[in-house]
């Protein structure tokens, strides 16, 4: 990163922003982001609260069909999940409302435990408590992290889950948001994380129709567009910044040579914005690249798992998209 200090940051057109209040890895990443071509942030910066709940309203969409497929499918799985180990210790990687947990949780044979990492705190908590409720013999845990980076356990919990089956649960296709290296390295750092004998459920979406797609990502009532420029909010909030919203437009876009999806903010004439001192200039229909969302037919989500060190074990199709969850062995 930048070795600016918190101290010398003081942003001229925010003075309620406290600098010490700056996530250093975010201003880190916007930053940088901005000063290269093509202009990019990560996407995941998108899940403050506000964005956590957007997401929510997005998988409620029509024209969002992963989340609807990949919950019929779960729910039709009951037996087949049955048969993966008793008593075990249920993780999953960005579990955001986890609202399909009990899915596999009711479907699995008495669990013991289950942890729930993702990177956005209090939306962690809630769900977390909610989960408790409706399991209330399950030891349940919460883990505020970023696990697109190095997971480790706390040592409390590592002593937990010991003894336990380990079960990595990552549904949703959140897998697509990872460049193909980063899948790789991410599901490595899973059969590291998860422990020899450890089983991954994945959910990844393999759907290459455009016509399906592009609705998918840019809806008519404009959800994903909010979702999208809410980090522009973010980013004005946390660091200071003063983007107009409103003066960028929603892209989703569908790259076929790399079977993904990217959104974008396109800038329809040329602005400038400030941050942290700095000045950004974005020239007439020039884009900030927001996400992908990779999208991965069953033969090739396989290859990436292989090469990260795990074994398909088997895989189920929803019936009505491209949406498969795959249980992977290591
Ligand atoms: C939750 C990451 C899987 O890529 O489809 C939804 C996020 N972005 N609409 C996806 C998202 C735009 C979503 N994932």
């Amino acid at each position: 990163m930048t070795p600016q200090t918190a101290a010398t940051l003081h942003p001229p057109d925010a003075p309620d922003l406290d600098p010490t209040d700056i996530n250093p890895a975010f201003a880190a990443q916007v930053l940088e982001g901005l000063s290269a071509h093509p202009k990019h942030i990560p996407c995941t910066w998108f899940y403050d609260r506000r964005g956590s709940e957007l997401f929510e309203q997005i998988t409620e969409l029509n024209e969002y069909y992963l989340t609807r497929s990949e919950t019929a499918l779960l729910r039709g799985l009951r037996a087949e999940l049955s048969r993966l180990p008793a008593g075990a210790a249920v993780i999953e990687f960005g579990s955001g409302s986890s609202r399909k947990t009990p899915l596999l949780l009711d479907a699995l044979n008495a669990p013991a435990s289950y942890t729930a990492i993702d990177i956005s705190g209090d939306f962690l908590r809630q769900s977390v408590r909610a989960l408790q409720l409706r399991f209330p013999r399950l030891a349940v845990h919460a883990l505020e992290a970023d696990f697109t980076a190095p997971l480790r356990w706390p040592a409390a919990l590592e002593a937990d889950v010991r003894e336990q089956p380990r079960i990595g649960f990552f549904p949703g296709s959140t897998i697509g948001n990872f460049t193909p290296e980063q899948a790789v390295r991410f599901l490595h750092g899973t059969a590291l994380f998860l422990g020899p004998g450890a089983h991954l459920l994945v959910g990844v979406d393999g759907t290459q129709d455009k016509a399906r797609l592009l609705p998918a990502y840019d809806d008519a009532r404009g959800v994903t567009a909010a979702f999208n420029r809410n980090l522009l909010t973010r980013i004005n909030r946390e660091l200071g910044a003063d983007f107009n919203p409103q003066a960028f437009r929603h892209v989703a876009r569908f790259d076929a040579a790399h079977s993904r999806i990217e959104m974008h903010l396109l800038s329809p004439a040329p602005q400038t914005v400030q941050l942290l001192g700095q000045r950004f200039t974005f020239a007439e229909g020039e884009t900030l690249h927001t996400e992908n969302s990779y999208k991965y037919p069953v033969a090739m989500f396989q290859r990436l798992a292989h090469a990260a060190g795990w074994t398909p074990h088997q895989h189920w199709l929803a019936a009505d998209a491209d949406v498969a969850l795959h249980w992977l062995r290591r």
